[in-house]
């Protein structure tokens, strides 16, 4: 191997492994949590609410909920032990699947941004988020889709 083909060769590997390691910062904010739906309910464990950060135990704000059933994933904030409110990730403006940055929720399509309540704060979206009812137990949340 060459000078110039060892660079090229090197050169592509860092710029991999850079291109990794923002992926990983990027996805280290939301936890996805894939689930199967039962009965037209999506069961999700409340434990995939807690998060160990150096040797503590937090709780998230929210969560992401993916299904093979469901287009788009759901955002679920966590309001209270037995308090949650869920939405559709998907904006009202035409459809596409929406960012999650904490609390705003934004469209890389034409801008508009949405509250953790589903409502409007930016159009071109003019209408709130779909949101689902969500019941509790003592161990699961069930986000009911119909
Ligand atoms: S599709 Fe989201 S702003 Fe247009």
């Amino acid at each position: 191997m060459n000078r110039k083909e060892f660079l090229k060769v090197c050169g592509g590997s860092c710029l991999g492994l850079i291109g990794i390691s923002l992926l990983n910062q990027s996805c280290t904010g939301t936890h996805y949590v894939q689930s199967t739906v039962i009965n037209d309910q999506l069961p999700v464990l409340k434990s995939e609410f807690t998060e160990i950060k150096k040797n503590k135990t937090e709780l998230r704000k929210y969560i992401v909920v993916k299904s093979d059933k469901i287009e788009q994933p759901i955002i679920v904030y966590r309001k209270s032990e037995n308090s949650y409110e869920a939405f559709l990730l998907r904006c009202t403006h035409q459809g596409i699947e929406l960012n999650v940055n904490g609390d705003i929720l934004t469209c890389s399509a034409h801008g508009s941004e949405f509250s953790n309540k589903g409502e409007v704060i930016q159009g071109p979206a003019d209408q709130k988020l779909k949101s689902f009812t969500v019941s509790s137990d003592e161990k699961n949340i069930y986000i009911q889709l119909i």
